[in-house]
């Protein structure tokens, strides 16, 4: 009877919509989005999340390119490091630099004693910059590696970034605000009367800072209070700055994210739509799409002037074959594997293999793809069985040291609905 209904829903959906509704949705994390940043030409995005992994995102097309998996921890911050990829900060306390998409950082920056929260590179690119629990900030040089300590805080820094000429700004948990000079004398402490979040300062100088009491503060290069603007009543979580210096994009922990207009000190919008409250906020160079990570594992687009969540417009990798298979609950649960696996061996490998023949395959079998060593070296055969098995209790338990990020599906009936649909499609 049920199954009756749901045939006739499909069939009716299918009639008044024929194509396929695509998301603009970035989909792979198992946890929150902690950080995220795009590329300088706009065409790639980096994310960090509590699942402990990073990934690159090609932004064209949704999909996502590469898993990375080498942070212990938690992912707190992600930059793009000009010339030559991404950086990430993360609870273990190092900073990893990713060049491409190769799967090996190509560099490691190691230093802090607690995680690192916040991550900045100098506008020229030469210097990186790193917040951490460990009540410092490290400047790094990207030439020679040679470090710089700035040690004044008393507890957690949550906030990093460089000013114009070099000098370098930093939020604590303790209320203040640090101005450290570029030639190295004492810093200005400004403090002020809630914990400290993040920090932007802006190509002229201008200062912003997230606080815990729900209010965006701005300052001049020197420290000279200029103004403040009530976002809400939570703390702000989140912030970020276009590439031109014009808007700030400031998120609470209750889920209101604001678009603040600069020059006027106003607020020109506010976010409406899902994925609410967000973790954190990227600007794409252009200025008009604002990329969140949120609680829902997703990253969401969003127009940077109108605050209107951006609908669907790129199909979403799969989405195409999924369409085929409309009012199936295999498919539909698929939706959340489709970023990552492709069906058939035209449309490849992605982020992970191609699950052609997947059933009655020996686990990190197809050809030309990467495999992680801990997949390697294990002895499994994928069959309907042990493909349920992996997401009743999670790749990290039963493929410990695999790169595929943590996800479940709770449901049993779910599970069989997707191997019985997989044993149907990967033939
Ligand atoms: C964000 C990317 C991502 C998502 C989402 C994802 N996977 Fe994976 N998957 C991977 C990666 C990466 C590997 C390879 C793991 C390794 O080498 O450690 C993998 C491996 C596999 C394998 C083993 C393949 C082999 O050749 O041994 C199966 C089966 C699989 N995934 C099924 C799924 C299913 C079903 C879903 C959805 C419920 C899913 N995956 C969601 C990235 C993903």
């Amino acid at each position: 009877m049920r199954r009756t209904a749901c045939a006739t829903l499909a069939a009716v959906l299918f009639l008044a919509a024929p194509a396929p509704a695509p998301a603009q949705e970035l989909r792979g994390h198992g946890g929150p989005v902690r950080a995220v940043a795009a590329s300088p030409d706009g065409r790639f995005a980096m994310t960090g999340s509590f699942d402990q992994s990073a990934i690159l995102w090609r932004l064209e097309s949704g999909a996502a390119d590469k898993v990375l998996r080498f942070h212990q921890g938690a992912i707190n911050a992600v930059a793009s490091v000009n010339g030559l990829g991404f950086a990430t900060g993360a609870e273990d306390g190092r900073i990893a630099l990713w060049q491409g998409d190769a799967a090996e950082p190509a560099r490691v920056l190691e230093g802090h004693k607690g995680p690192v929260s916040a991550i900045a590179v100098s506008s020229e690119g030469g210097h990186l910059a790193s917040a951490s629990w460990d009540e410092t900030v490290r400047v790094v040089s990207l030439a020679d590696g040679t470090a710089r300590v700035l040690e004044g805080h008393k507890g957690p820094v949550n906030g990093v970034a460089f000013a114009p000429g070099g000098a370098v700004v930093s939020s604590g948990y303790d209320a203040t605000l640090r101005i450290w000079p570029a030639d190295g004398g004492a810093a200005r402490i400004v403090t002020l009367p809630a914990a400290l979040n993040g920090v932007v300062v802006a190509p002229d100088g201008e200062i912003a800072v997230a606080a815990a009491d729900g209010i965006l503060r701005l300052f001049g290069p020197d420290g000279a209070a200029r103004a403040e603007i009530a976002i809400g009543q939570t703390p702000l979580i989140a912030l970020a700055l276009s590439t031109d210096g014009a808007t700030i994009a400031a998120g609470g922990l209750r889920g209101q994210v604001a678009l603040i207009d600069r020059r006027t000190r106003t607020i020109r919008a506010t976010l409406v739509g899902p994925g609410l409250p967000v973790w954190s906020l990227a600007f794409l160079p252009d200025g008009r799409t604002l990329l969140s990570g949120g609680a829902d594992r997703l990253v969401r687009r969003w127009n940077a002037v109108t605050g209107e969540h951006i609908g669907p417009v790129v199909p979403r990798a799969g989405e195409d074959v999924l369409a085929a298979f409309q009012g199936e609950r295999g498919a539909q649960v698929f939706r959340a594997c489709a970023a990552c696996h492709t069906l058939t061996p035209a449309d490849g490998n992605r982020a992970g293999p191609t699950l052609h023949g997947i059933l009655g395959r020996r686990i990190a079998s197809a050809p030309g793809y990467a495999y992680s060593d801990a997949f390697r070296t294990m002895d499994i055969v994928w069959s309907k069985e042990t493909v349920a098995k992996l997401f009743e209790v999670g790749p990290n338990a039963y493929t410990p040291g695999t790169k595929m990020p943590e996800q479940r599906i709770g449901s049993a009936e779910d599970r069989q609905a997707l191997v019985d649909w997989l044993e149907k499609v990967t033939r």
